[in-house]
C-alpha cells in the first residue's frame, strides 16, 4: 500500500517536472491500407507509428511485422509482442476473406480500397483516449465512439449496415475494445519511456538561402531551407528589418531518410526590392540562439564579379608589364 502511494507521488512529481518541456509524441496509432483489385487479389500494408515517427512495418510476404527501433517493442516480453503479431495477422487473413465475401452484399465495386487506423493518445490532464476510425475509398466510413461503432454520414447506408453486423460478433468487440483501451496505453507508456533518449533527443538544423524558380518577370523567388532538424515543431519566416513577412509561403515538412525533418519557406519578391530581407529560425535545438541568414545577392553577386574580374585584371596587368619589359629590352638591344 505504501509502496503505491509512493509510486504514484513519484508520478505527480514527474508529472510536474517533465511534462511541460515534453516535446516528443503523445500518441501511438497502427495504419492499415487494403487494396482489392479484384476478386482474387489484395494486398494488406501495415504501419505502427509513435506521432509521426514510424517504429514498426508489415511484411506482408511474411505475414510478420518489422521492429524499425530498437525499442519498438516498449517495456512488452517477446511473448506479448509474438501474441500481439499473431493476433494482427489472423485479423488480416480474416479482414480480407470477410471483405471479399461482403463485397456483393455491400455492393463494392472492384478495384477498392480501405484504409485504418486505431491508436491511444495520453494526454497532459485526464485518463489516455483511444480512437479507431476506418475510410473506405478515402471516404470516412466509421469510427468508435462510447465503446460502440458509430457509421459516418459519408459512409452511408453501407457504414450504417456495417456497424449494425459487427455489433453482433460479441467476440470480436472485447478484442478490439481490450487492444483498444487497455493494451495501447500500456503499450504507449513503456514505448515512450523504451524511446526516450531517441525522442527527446535535440538535432541542430542547418539553414541555407537560394533563388527559386522566378514567378514572374521582374520579380524573385527567395528560398530559405532549413533541414536536419528534430523535433518536428520549427518556426521560419521571412523577415525585412524586425517585420514578418506575410507572404512567405511555408511548405511541408518533409523528412529526411535519417529521422530528421526538411522545411522550405519561400518568398515572393518584386526584384529590386530585396535588399534587407533575411529568414529567421527559431527550433528548440538552438536554445534561443536564432539562425538568421541575410539575403546578399548584391553582395555575392559582387563578389562573384570580383573574383572573376580581379585574376582577370592581375592577368592583364602581369601580360602588360611583361610585354612592357620585352619592349624595353628590345629597345636596348
Ligand atoms: C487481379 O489483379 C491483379 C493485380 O492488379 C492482376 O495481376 C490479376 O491479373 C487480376 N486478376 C484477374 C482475375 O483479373
Amino acid at each position: 500500500m505504501q509502496l503505491l502511494l509512493l509510486f504514484w507521488l513519484a508520478l505527480l512529481f514527474e508529472d510536474g517536472d517533465n511534462k511541460e518541456d515534453f516535446q516528443g509524441p503523445t500518441s501511438f496509432c497502427l495504419i492499415q491500407i487494403s487494396s482489392f483489385a479484384n476478386s482474387t487479389w489484395a494486398q494488406n500494408q501495415g504501419s505502427g507509428w509513435l506521432g509521426d515517427m514510424q517504429i514498426h512495418g508489415w511484411n506482408s510476404d511474411s505475414e510478420n511485422a518489422t521492429f524499425l527501433k530498437p525499442w519498438s517493442k516498449g517495456n512488452f516480453s517477446d511473448q506479448e509482442v509474438t501474441e500481439l503479431v499473431d493476433i494482427f495477422r489472423v485479423y488480416l487473413i480474416g479482414f480480407t476473406r470477410e471483405v471479399r465475401d461482403f463485397a456483393s452484399v455491400f455492393q463494392l465495386e472492384y478495384p477498392f480500397e480501405i484504409q485504418g487506423t486505431a491508436g491511444c493518445e495520453v494526454r497532459h490532464a485526464g485518463a489516455p483516449k483511444s480512437f479507431l476510425r476506418g475510410a473506405l475509398g478515402g471516404l470516412d466510413f466509421l469510427s468508435i465512439q462510447n465503446y460502440s461503432c458509430a457509421p459516418a454520414p459519408e459512409g452511408g447506408w453501407r457504414a450504417k449496415k456495417f456497424c449494425e453486423t459487427i455489433l453482433q460478433y460479441q467476440g470480436i468487440l472485447e478484442t478490439i475494445e481490450k487492444l483498444l483501451f487497455l493494451d495501447c496505453p500500456r503499450f504507449l507508456l513503456g514505448v515512450l519511456d523504451a524511446g526516450k533518449t531517441d525522442l527527446q533527443r535535440q538535432e541542430k538544423p542547418v539553414a541555407w538561402l537560394s533563388s527559386g524558380p522566378t514567378p514572374g518577370s521582374g520579380r524573385l523567388l527567395l528560398v530559405c531551407h532549413v533541414s536536419g532538424f528534430y523535433p518536428k515543431p520549427v518556426w521560419v519566416m521571412w523577415l525585412r528589418g524586425e517585420q514578418e513577412q506575410p507572404g512567405s509561403q511555408r511548405g511541408d515538412v518533409l523528412p529526411n531518410a535519417d529521422g530528421t525533418w526538411y522545411l522550405r519557406v519561400t518568398l515572393d519578391v518584386v526584384a529590386g526590392e530585396d535588399a534587407g530581407l533575411s529568414c529567421r529560425v527559431k527550433h528548440s535545438s538552438l536554445g534561443g540562439q536564432d539562425i538568421v541568414l541575410y539575403w546578399g545577392q548584391h553582395v555575392s553577386v559582387g563578389l562573384i564579379c570580383l573574383a572573376i574580374i580581379l585574376p582577370l585584371l592581375l592577368l592583364f596587368i602581369g601580360l602588360a608589364l611583361r610585354f612592357m619589359r620585352r619592349r624595353s629590352y628590345q629597345d636596348i638591344l
